[in-house]
């Protein structure tokens, strides 16, 4: 889709549809008679909205959508007014799910371009534009991919209009095609089946992708995986017949400081059938959206690349499929992870903790200063929180603190859970270490518990986004399926640490030590490097 800005008067500008909005103005105690308002100065587009106001069609109701056609006294075709809500409550977050719902409305209608006139906001222009971009590019994307009937309906060209021109919106305007183009990557990816996004498949994606936009890769095998010691990682793979693939993508930029580096790592279970400890039949299907924290990563890593912020990122995806075999894991099994604890495995469909173990401990030795799991990790988190927000936990104030302002400013819903010391004793082993189930009670914080004790003191913040990864619902503003939940959060905070001050108040600590990697080509599995590594 592209992207444009106009700074002609709306009233004048040729076009197939002109999407306004309009907010209901109306005081909350009185009679609670809306008050719908345009919200543009432009006379012409308040006279042109004026009888669909006047009749009551229009209230403002929020993903409300009005069509005009021929509407008077504009050169556009077609005025298409979406209410926004109550004035008073409305913001970024409103306006991005408004772009997409123009977007959805639109493009069944065959409507192929048109343009949005973008409010003032509280945050200003550049969000507003911002806001409207990765609200349209969210809109646009579909899941049909394999319908044989599918209609391939999406927007070609958004223009956005009704901003005064300054010199950082087309730049604005660059990044969030960029966060709306990676986010949809991530989609993409969560969306394919298991059969067709298997660890190898995810592994090629991902290796196109890093060629694409220019970052280093690495992937590794069955073999390097076991070489490494991943015991905790491989222990998930060794059951299935699909080789795992561990996938590490660097962003380096020569004008970086040698400090911080961000890992980011990702749980890519392409598909989660509960392994020995098997899920029931009912809803397994949906046991292919497992890989999408580490999907999540590979979005960001894609945005990363093109934004080009002056910061270290090294991105780790731990993908494999959790099967039942004759070579699966069994409940009961002790296996030795790469940082040297031993883990008593109770479940074997709790393994998305054990491929982060070793894939946190990884980014660590891989000189990880600053840590960011994402993970569809646990039903306790979507018991916990609904499918309205992530869960985040964090070992450090400070980071978190930096991270939930990058997630207001993506318009993505996280909400704290804890980490206390207190729930160490559930996860306590009386044959090793540590169990890799904690029960029942407080299901996603145990599982957060259980990776603290791979990330020890590092800052580490984990994104528990088995709620929100997957729309349930077809919605206004977006389509049911893959959400691309994390993508924007993650690249907002990395922006944040290479520009602002964030990065350095938590005083980079954490594991520098540089890990050595063996070159041992895997005969079964395929093991290649990418340029410069
Ligand atoms: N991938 C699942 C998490 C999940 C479960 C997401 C249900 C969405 C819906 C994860 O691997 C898992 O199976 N977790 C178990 C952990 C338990 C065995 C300790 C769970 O949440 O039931
Ligand atoms: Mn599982
Ligand atoms: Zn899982």
């Amino acid at each position: 889709m592209n992207v444009k800005l106009s700074f002609a008067n709306p009233a004048e500008i040729e076009t197939d549809c002109l999407a306004i909005i309009a907010l209901d103005e109306s005081a909350e105690p009185k009679n609670g008679k809306p008050e719908p308002r345009i919200q543009t100065g432009e006379k012409r587009l308040q006279d042109a909205a004026e009888e669909v106001i006047a009749s009551g069609e229009v209230t403002g109701k929020i993903f409300e959508t009005v069509m005009i056609h021929r509407p008077k006294n504009l050169i556009a075709k077609r005025l298409l007014v979406i209410g926004g809500g109550k004035a008073k409550n409305f913001s970024s977050i409103e306006l991005r799910k408004l772009a997409g719902t123009a977007v959805r409305f639109l493009k069944p209608k065959n409507i192929k371009s048109f343009v949005f006139v973008a409010p003032q906001i509280a945050s200003g222009a550049t969000d507003s534009a911002k806001s409207v971009v990765e609200g349209a590019f969210v809109g646009n994307f579909d899941p049909d991919k394999y319908k044989s009937d599918r209609k391939d309906q999406s927007v070609d060209e958004v223009t956005i209009a009704g901003l005064q021109q300054s010199d950082d919106l087309q730049k604005a305007l660059d990044e969030a095609r960029v966060l709306g183009e990676s986010q949809n990557f991530t989609r993409e990816l969560v969306n394919e089946p298991g059969n067709r996004m298997t660890p190898s498949m995810l592994a090629a994606r991902a290796r196109e992708m890093a060629e694409a936009v220019g970052l280093k890769w690495e992937i590794m095998g069955a073999e390097q995986i076991r070489q490494m010691n991943m015991g905790a990682f491989w222990s998930v793979a060794q059951g299935s017949d699909e080789p795992p693939a561990l996938i590490v993508l660097r962003y380096e930029p020569e004008d970086a400081p040698e400090k911080p580096v961000i890992g980011l790592v990702g749980k890519g279970i392409t598909f989660d059938s509960g392994g020995i400890s098997i899920k029931p039949s009912e809803g397994m299907e949906k046991m292919k959206y497992d890989m999408a924290g580490g999907a999540a990563m590979l979005g960001a890593m894609r945005a990363i690349a093109l934004l080009k912020p002056k910061v270290k990122v090294i991105g780790i995806v731990c993908a494999t499929e959790n099967m039942p075999s004759g070579k699966a894991q069994k409940p009961g099994d002790v296996q030795i992870a790469m940082s040297g604890k031993s883990i008593e495995i109770i479940n074997t469909d709790a393994e998305g903790r054990l491929v982060l173990a070793d894939g946190l401990h990884y980014a660590r030795q891989l000189g990880a200063t600053h840590l960011i799991d994402a993970a569809t990790l646990t039903g306790a988190c979507v018991v916990a929180l609904g499918y309205v927000n992530a869960g985040v936990f964090a070992n450090d104030d400070q980071m978190y603190e930096h991270f939930v302002q990058a997630t207001r400013r993506a318009g993505e819903k996280m909400w704290r859970l804890p980490v206390d010391p207190e729930y160490q004793e559930m996860i306590r082993s009386s044959i090793a270490d540590i169990v890799n189930s904690g029960g029942r009670w407080g299901g996603a914080v145990t599982a957060a518990m259980f990776l603290k004790e791979f990330v020890e003191d590092t800052p580490w913040i984990h994104l528990d986004i088995a709620g929100t990864a997957w729309v349930e619902d077809n919605k206004a503003w977006i389509a049911k399926g893959p959400s691309g939940i994390a993508v924007r959060s993650i690249v907002e905070y990395v922006k944040d640490v290479a520009t602002g001050d964030g990065g350095r108040q938590v005083g980079f600590t954490g594991g520098t030590q540089t890990g050595t990697r063996t070159a041992t080509q895997d005969a079964k599995t395929r093991s290649d490097t990418g340029a410069g590594l």
